[in-house]
Parts: C-alpha cells; sequence; structure tokens
C-alpha cells in the first residue's frame, strides 16, 4: 500500500452556507433535520432502511429479515420479491408521470427523442420479448457494449424485467477487454449497436463485438442482438446476429415483470483493482434498488418537476445508479447525451442546459477543469438559470475548479454537492445533503443515513481529527457489493483484510486515504493502492503493465500515476526492453497504440520513458513510490535507502 501522503491535505477554510432560495424550497431544509435522519439511522438502521423500503418501493411479496449479516456477507431484505424494472416504469403509470419525459435523449449529430414513461415501458417490454425470443431467461447474463443511446438504458431495463443479469461494457473499451468480460461473466447474450457517436468518431462497436468473439472464443455467448445507430456496415453472422429493429417489429408489447428475489443477481459491472484482472463487482436486487431510490432523493433533493442531467456513461456505475435506475425509479426526467464534450464543440454542454431548462447537473471535476481551460465565454454566453443545483463525482475536485463552477455555472445560486462512492458501493455514501449542510470546497463533508464512516489506520483505530487514514465503513449498508463475481475470497482478501476484524467489528476498505476536520466534515484524497485515476476513469495499474508487456519489445514495466492538471494524473509507464530492441519515439507510440489495443484508449499510456532497469528493493519488490516522484519531477534523493542498486536512480534520471 502507498503511503498517505499527508504534505498534500488541502488547506482550505472557505464555507458556504445552503442558498436562501434553495433552502425555501428544500425537501430536507436544516442540519437539524439532516441529524435527526442521521441518528435515526444509526441508532436502528435495520428499522430505518425496512421503514423507507416498506414507503418507496412496490414489493411483489415482503421480506422476512431486513439484515443477514454474515461478515463479510451481507443479505438485504431476504425473502423479498420485486422487480426493479417495475418500480421504474410500471408503478408510475397509473399516476401523473404516464406522459411525463422518463429520458430526454440528445444524439451526436444533431438527433434527440424524448420517451415518456408509457412509451419506455411499451419498448422496454418489447426489448424484454426480444431477448427472451433470443434464448434469455431469468439467471443468464447479457452484456450490454452499447454507444449513449436510450436503447442502452431500455436494455439494462429489459435484462431486469425479465430477471437476467446486465453486465454493461464500457463502449471505449477495446475487442480484447470486452472478451475478457464476456468470458468471466459467462455471457449468453451481446447487446450492441452498429455504432456510436463520440468526439466527432463514429466508433464501430459492432466490429469490437466481432473480433471479441472471433474464432468462438467466448463460447458461452449464443446471440447478439445489434441496434441500428450509426448505419455503419456491419456483418451480419446468420443464427447469430440479429437487428433490433426486424425483432422490435414481431414482439409483442407485453411482458410482465419478473418477481424476483430481494438478493437475486442485478448485474455485474467490472473495475480495476490492485491485482490481476478487472474484477466483476456483483449488485442484487433489493438493496440496491431502495439505496439509489433513496441517495437520488436525498442528494439532489429531487422535485416532480426537475429535470435532471447526469454527465456520466452507462458503462461506469454513476450511469447505472444515477443516470437509470435512481432517477426512474422516483419517476424523474433523465437527460442522456450521447457525446462528450470536446473543444472542436465548446458549449456543447451549456447548450444543452439551456435547451432542456435542465435544473440539475452533475458531472466530474476532470470535465470541470477542461471547461475551465476552454474559457468563459461558452458558458456565459448561454441562459443557465434554469440550473438549481450542480453535482461533482468521480475524483476528488480541487477547489479552483469548485470555485470556478460554483460562480460560472451556478451562479452562486446553486448548492454544489461533491459526492464520494464507488462502483462497490452501489450508491453515494459521502455527500452534502444541498439544503441542510453547508459546503467546503474539496470536501465531500457528511456520511449519508446510514453510512458509518471512519478513518483509521491499518490496525483499525481511529486517527485523530486532522490526521491522514485510510477510510473505512464500519456497518452494512443495503447497496454495498454482494462479493466479487465467482470468487469470493478475492472479495475478502481486497475489501475486508487491509484492516483486520477487531473485537468482531469488520472494516470495509475502500482503498481511498482521507481525513475528518474539526466539523465532522471528510477529505478524500484518492486512492493509496495501486488504481489510478485517469480523467474520472479508474485503472489499475498492473493492467497496463500486462498490456505493456504483452508487446514483445518489453522486457518489464512500471505504471504510475503523474499529477495531471485536467485529468487528475496521467498514466506514466517506464519500460525497460528486450535485448534486440533499442528505444525510440516510434517504439514509444506503438506502445502506447499496443495498450490502446489491449485496453482501450483510456488506458493510453501519456508518457511513456525507456530505462536501462527499474528501482527494486533487495526484495526485488519494485519502488513504485520513487517512480510517483521520478514521474512528478520531485527530488527523490532521501527516498532510496532500500533501493538495491543506487546507479539505477541515475539512468532513471537520464530517461526522464
Ligand atoms: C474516487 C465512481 C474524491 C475514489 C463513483 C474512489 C472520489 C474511486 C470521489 C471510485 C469524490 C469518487 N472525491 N474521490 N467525490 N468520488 N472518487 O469505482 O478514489 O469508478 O475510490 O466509482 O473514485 O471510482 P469508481
Amino acid at each position: 500500500m502507498n503511503d498517505i501522503a499527508i504534505e498534500s491535505i488541502l488547506q482550505e477554510e472557505r464555507k458556504f452556507n445552503p442558498p436562501d432560495q434553495f433552502v425555501q424550497k428544500a425537501k430536507i431544509n436544516s442540519f437539524e433535520q439532516y441529524q435527526q435522519l442521521y441518528n435515526k439511522a444509526k441508532k436502528d438502521p435495520e428499522a430505518f432502511w425496512a421503514e423507507l423500503a416498506a414507503n418507496e418501493l412496490h414489493w411483489f411479496k415482503k421480506w422476512e429479515q431486513v439484515l443477514d449479516w454474515k461478515p463479510p456477507f451481507a443479505k438485504w431484505f431476504v425473502g423479498g420479491k420485486l422487480n426493479i424494472s417495475y418500480n421504474c416504469l410500471d408503478r408510475h403509470l397509473n399516476t401523473a408521470r404516464k406522459n411525463k419525459a422518463a429520458i430526454i435523449w440528445e444524439g451526436e449529430p444533431g438527433d434527440s427523442r424524448t420517451i415518456t414513461y408509457a412509451q419506455l415501458h411499451r419498448e422496454v417490454c418489447q426489448f424484454a420479448n426480444a431477448l427472451k425470443e433470443l434464448g434469455a431467461k431469468k439467471g443468464d447474463k447479457v452484456a450490454i457494449y452499447m454507444p449513449m443511446i436510450p436503447e442502452a438504458a431500455i436494455a439494462m431495463l429489459a435484462c431486469a424485467r425479465i430477471g437476467a443479469a446486465h453486465t454493461v461494457i464500457f463502449g471505449g473499451f477495446s475487442a480484447e477487454a470486452l472478451k475478457d468480460r464476456l468470458v468471466d461473466a459467462e455471457v449468453k447474450v451481446v447487446i450492441t449497436a452498429d455504432g456510436g457517436y463520440r468526439k466527432d468518431k463514429v466508433v464501430a462497436l459492432k466490429t469490437q463485438v466481432d473480433l471479441a468473439l472471433a474464432e468462438n472464443s467466448v463460447p458461452s455467448v449464443q446471440k447478439v442482438l445489434v441496434v441500428q445507430r450509426s448505419k455503419e456496415l456491419t456483418q451480419m453472422q446468420p443464427e447469430r446476429d440479429y437487428w433490433w429493429h426486424d425483432l422490435q417489429k414481431t414482439v409483442s408489447a407485453d411482458c410482465p415483470a419478473e418477481e424476483m428475489d430481494s438478493e437475486d443477481l442485478l448485474f455485474i459491472l467490472y473495475t480495476s483493482g490492485t491485482t490481476g484482472k478487472p474484477k466483476g463487482v456483483v449488485h442484487t436486487t433489493g438493496g440496491y434498488n431502495l439505496y439509489t431510490h433513496m441517495t437520488t432523493q436525498w442528494i439532489f433533493d429531487l422535485q416532480e418537476t426537475d429535470v435532471y442531467w447526469c454527465t456520466a456513461d452507462v458503462g461506469w456505475i454513476t450511469g447505472h445508479s444515477y443516470i437509470v435506475y435512481g432517477p426512474l425509479s422516483n419517476g424523474a426526467t433523465t437527460v442522456m447525451y450521447e457525446g462528450v464534450s470536446r473543444p472542436s464543440n465548446p458549449g456543447c454542454m451549456w447548450d444543452i442546459i439551456e435547451k432542456y431548462g435542465v435544473t440539475i447537473f452533475y458531472t466530474a471535476p476532470t470535465a470541470i477543469r477542461a471547461w475551465i481551460k476552454m474559457g468563459d465565454s461558452y458558458p456565459n454566453s448561454r441562459n443557465l438559470t434554469s440550473l438549481r443545483l450542480l453535482g461533482t463525482v468521480g475524483e476528488p475536485i480541487n477547489p479552483e475548479a469548485w470555485i470556478w463552477y460554483h460562480r460560472i455555472i451556478g451562479a452562486e445560486r446553486c448548492p454544489i454537492v461533491d459526492t464520494w462512492w464507488q462502483t462497490e458501493t452501489g450508491g453515494v455514501m459521502i455527500s452534502p445533503l444541498p439544503g441542510a449542510i453547508a459546503t467546503k470546497p474539496g470536501s465531500c463533508t457528511l456520511p449519508l443515513p446510514g453510512v458509518l464512516v471512519e478513518i483509521v489506520d491499518l490496525d483499525g483505530n481511529a486517527v485523530k481529527t486532522n490526521e491522514g487514514g485510510y477510510l473505512a465503513i464500519k456497518y452494512p449498508w443495503p447497496s454495498m457489493m454482494r462479493t466479487v463475481y465467482n470468487n469470493p475470497e478475492r472479495f475478502r482478501q481486497s475489501y475486508w483484510e487491509h484492516i483486520p476484524p477487531k473485537d468482531g467489528q469488520y472494516f470495509y476498505f475502500a482503498g481511498d486515504g482521507a481525513r475528518e476536520d474539526t466539523d465532522g466534515y471528510f477529505w478524500v484524497m484518492g486512492r493509496v493502492d495501486d488504481v489510478i485515476n485517469v480523467a474520472g476513469h479508474r485503472l489499475g495499474t498492473m493492467e497496463i503493465e500486462s498490456a505493456l508487456v504483452s508487446h514483445q519489445a518489453v522486457a518489464e514495466a512500471a505504471v504510475v500515476g503523474k499529477p495531471d492538471e485536467i485529468k487528475g494524473e496521467d498514466i506514466f509507464a517506464f519500460v525497460t526492453l528486450e535485448g534486440s530492441y533499442s528505444a525510440s519515439e516510434s517504439l514509444a507510440n506503438e506502445l502506447k497504440q499496443h495498450v490502446a489495443r489491449e485496453i482501450g484508449a483510456i488506458a493510453r499510456p501519456g508518457e511513456i520513458r525507456f530505462t536501462e532497469a527499474l528501482p527494486k528493493t533487495r526484495s526485488g519488490k519494485i519502488m513504485r513510490r520513487l517512480l510517483r516522484g521520478l514521474a512528478a519531477g520531485q527530488d527523490v534523493a532521501g527516498d532510496t535507502s532500500t533501493l538495491e542498486d543506487l546507479s539505477v536512480l541515475d539512468k532513471l534520471r537520464e530517461a526522464i
């Protein structure tokens, strides 16, 4: 584990009270109200969650037991039956929400679509029936490899409707990365599109699927369902590939939601860890539905008339919980955008806010930093007065970016919710409630009701106020990951053994360093393991190293994060070459390309440095701390006492 960089702790004293205008209309509008809720949950968490589950969700059958906690394995609402697609769709149909916009979609080349709850219900039922025709049934695994089009959300809800678990794979992943995930999740049906639009380009997704499935390399996959989006030419393989628009003509729009057990698998989502290949994070139905439903209400102070826009991709957990399930379960209007902000279209985000009158805007610090670079004239020349609340997620936000967001986008009128959470937690864990909690730029403030957080050392002892330590969670919550798919032992090792249980108290280890200040506010400093966060994308340094050494020229590789003004961190790779190869600019480019092919463009190293040797300890461990220092341009002279061969350092300095 990496040392916790206590020196890097921010000294930020500014505090912003929830704006009066906001407080007047907010549902939870005082600190006392937050405290009451928090204390109620703390006193009797099971009763707290049970009351909400009964009042907020539709159950076909009530549970027998709220929580079954056999550490580290939790079951919530044991014996309860429900369906999340029913909660997101059917139950809104007998209400005034029937013809309300469920999804407002803005497509890249100027396309757009508004889908009401009634229409969404119909399409999800048809899609579900199409999946059934292709042989998918309850308990099967279905992969979704799609651009950001409404059919991505429709496909997720259709899977949930028939009880097939989905695994959404980000459309930016390469065929190789896709194949690994299809194999691990034992996927039966793949849902994809011919192509999607991203950053002024068409990404030919179906071609990647064909590559991943070539030579029967994923024997479990039987069918591929293809949505036509870009009119990209694609070879349809008979008996395997089917067009969605063909099936849609024949399938019925009647598909009752399957009664799922609360603990039935809802989805698997792959994420990077310290070791090995990405882990399949397992989420189940009831607890996840409840927690994402409640947190969407709390964090976004959701009101019936809100137009809510989260800019994430459905390939990540943020897209799952806060584009699709959380908002739709609450009957909200959720905006989906196919593209991403980019320099060639610097005003596009602000145009969308103006066009649809977006009231809540949820995005990532890396995007904010890029917008600052593009210039204030773009947001300043749009009408953003519809906005009432702003949010951020994915990485620590630097106070400068926070203040810009507050002034230029929020016009000092909108509270900012800085939300800390992870793929594993399923929903937001630490965040201000915008009408109740004063914010400080760079702090995610206080834990949500039902969340017990403590900053501890590796023995599980609480550290002092303002001292750096490890962020740990001390009590189960409904949307916690249940296990690593097919690997409960890895679940235990990755999350529950770094800080060993003490007197029956278990600690969920998040992998982040943090501190708690005198107001009890949390400041997350970033990962303390070998996970790096590049433009809000989570990557394991080992995955990138494995990709590098799979190239014939590479003998050894060590990857570290280098601080980057916009991306937060960039990928910096140190590489030693096999004897017959010599360092060159073109080889560096080839290696970058190779990593992009193996994993995806998001993992392409920003810099590659060739070196004759890597710094190792006497026991042969690569000294990453030293490499991180070198990559960041720091003086690492004082850091070398355990280095086996001191001359390596000079060679590395030459390489830099
Ligand atoms: C980081 C994304 C600081 C953190 C939802 C965590 C944050 C990892 C914040 C999870 C935040 C997320 N402040 N750091 N508000 N939100 N992180 O699984 O390091 O893609 O462990 O989930 O992102 O990334 P993941």
